[in-house]
């Protein structure tokens, strides 16, 4: 797996939609590291994503991952949109077509959707929950995975000034959000104490992103 094999996937999925969205997607592989991202998400995996976007990590999981489940929730209704809109073509290209991943409108303030699952995966995500909410949100992650799983914590980096400016005007410019940077320290210390170990943690630089790679497992 590749950036540019992987900006192939989106190519063929994300047609349609407004262009600006849709040029996003082709070229988020080439901005944020998916390819550290997938060899977690073991096969027949049921998984799922918060804070999914519109659907680029279902896409990718259901083109090499043959997972069981994939189910992915937003806040964004135009995100949701897109990623409902694309469905049909999710693993289709791969092969795949067995793969029907679910997308719902919902924040991480409502209920969450129910079910066991092997992977949790949050890319991308924390920096935009309001800093009084982000341990419970993570703490909420981590509950959802089944003994034996993993949570797939990715977020912005916040090391060093010009990336984590970068990433602040990027947002400023695209959501309209001033951003709040985690520790990933914290959500190290958050982890364990919801009985997560670390098993694997890297870092990622992109052009003049930085990104946190943190996986965790829960005891089987
Ligand atoms: C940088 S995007 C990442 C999308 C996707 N995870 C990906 O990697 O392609 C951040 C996403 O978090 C979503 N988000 C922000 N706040 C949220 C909330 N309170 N509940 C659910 N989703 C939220 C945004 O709508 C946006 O789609």
């Amino acid at each position: 797996m590749t950036a540019s094999g992987l900006a192939g996937i989106a190519r063929a999925v994300f047609r349609g939609g407004p262009v600006l969205v849709r040029t996003l997607q082709h070229w988020r592989p080439y901005i944020c590291p998916f390819e550290v991202l997938l060899p977690p998400v073991p096969a027949g995996a049921r998984v799922l994503d918060i804070g999914c976007g519109g659907g680029l990590f279902g896409a990718l999981v259901c083109s090499t991952r043959s997972p069981a489940r994939f189910i992915g929730f937003d806040s964004s209704r135009d995100a949701i949109a897109m990623a409902q809109a694309n469905v049909a073509r999710m693993g289709a290209s791969a092969g795949q077509a067995g793969c029907v991943p679910e997308f719902v409108r919902l924040g991480v303030e409502e209920a969450w959707p129910v079910g066991e699952f092997d992977v949790v995966a949050m890319i991308d995500v924390a920096h935009h929950i309001p800093p009084a909410h982000q341990r419970a949100v993570l703490e909420q992650a981590a509950s959802r995975v089944e003994p034996g799983g993993v949570f797939i914590y990715k977020d912005m980096t916040r090391r060093g000034v010009v990336r984590p400016m970068m990433n602040r005007l990027h947002d400023l410019a695209l959501a309209r959000q001033w951003i709040h940077y985690v520790d990933p320290s914290d959500v190290k210390a958050w982890m364990a104490a919801a009985g997560m170990s670390l098993v694997h943690e890297s870092y990622h630089t992109r052009w003049w992103y930085g990104h946190e790679l943190m996986v965790f497992a829960k005891t089987a």
